[in-house]
């Protein structure tokens, strides 16, 4: 299957990744405050890695002087690292309160991330009470993504089927190499990961994919105008009306379409 129509519409692209996040945290902002004053809480899906970052800067910027307020905000990372220390400088935990929660008024009681902590036979089932709490929230609203080297979304690499959920993974070799600069070294660097499945993030009401830089515009091009396949996972979302693509110029360079 190639690129549908619904598709092109959706692609947003901006002159550069400032300007791209910033209309990322706007939209978030307006969903927030939407929720609010129909008294209900937003159910936020959220990334890490260097792609979200000015996406965060942006929202604490609203928060800080624009009266944003996270006190309605429920969030459920998409991944983290297996085995991983919460207070390890490189846990997606650390990364979410130094880049976005320790700036902003959200309760800690509504902020969810998978447990890298636990014993291999505690995390199927902490998967599963992962999915059930999404469920449970009414499911997410909206589910922000990057995108890897590999076409992976979350942590979904190349082979990851459709109506995966939450689930512990082995990490590609691309995505420990991309890793290495965090880790400082390959073996550093955790081999698996818990992550949300390609079903989990394709039931969120709305999902917003962010790719910055050259460095995404071949993933971006197979992501967007390659056949929908396993091998590069975020080819799925090509499939769903309710995702929107905001890229950069150099992202989206190698689109044709
Ligand atoms: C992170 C995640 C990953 C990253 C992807 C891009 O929570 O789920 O899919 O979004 O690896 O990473 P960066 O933004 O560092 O290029």
């Amino acid at each position: 299957m190639s690129l549908n129509n619904q598709v092109e519409k959706t692609v947003k692209v901006y002159p550069n990744n400032e300007s791209a996040s910033i209309y990322v945290a706007q939209r978030i902002a307006l969903l927030i405050n939407q929720k609010k004053i129909q008294g209900e809480k937003l159910i936020l899906g959220l990334a890490t890695g260097s792609t979200p970052k000015l996406v965060y800067r942006e929202l604490i910027r609203l928060h800080r002087y624009e009266g944003l307020s996270f006190r309605h905000v429920v969030t459920f990372n998409l991944d983290e690292y297996y085995p991983m220390q919460p207070v390890d400088e490189q846990s997606y935990s650390a990364f979410m309160n130094a880049n976005l929660f320790d700036h902003v008024d959200i309760l800690s009681e509504n902020i969810h991330i998978p447990n890298g902590t636990l014993s291999m036979e505690q995390v199927e089932a902490h998967c599963d009470l992962y999915e059930k709490k999404i469920k449970d929230f009414g499911g997410l609203d909206l589910q922000l993504l990057g995108i890897g080297r590999t076409g992976h979304i979350g942590f979904n690499e190349p082979g990851s089927e459709l109506h995966s959920a939450t689930r512990l993974v082995t990490l590609n070799d691309i995505t420990i190499e991309d890793a290495i600069m965090d880790f400082g070294s390959r073996e550093r660097v955790p081999k698996q990961a818990i992550t949300m499945g390609i079903k989990t993030i394709t039931q969120a009401k709305e999902i917003i994919l962010l790719a910055l830089s050259q460095r995404k515009a071949e993933i971006i091009h197979q992501a967007l105008e390659g056949m929908i396949s396993a091998g590069v996972p975020a080819t799925y979302l090509q499939q769903f009306k309710n995702v929107e693509y905001v890229l950069d110029q150099e992202a989206a360079s190698r689109l044709t379409r």
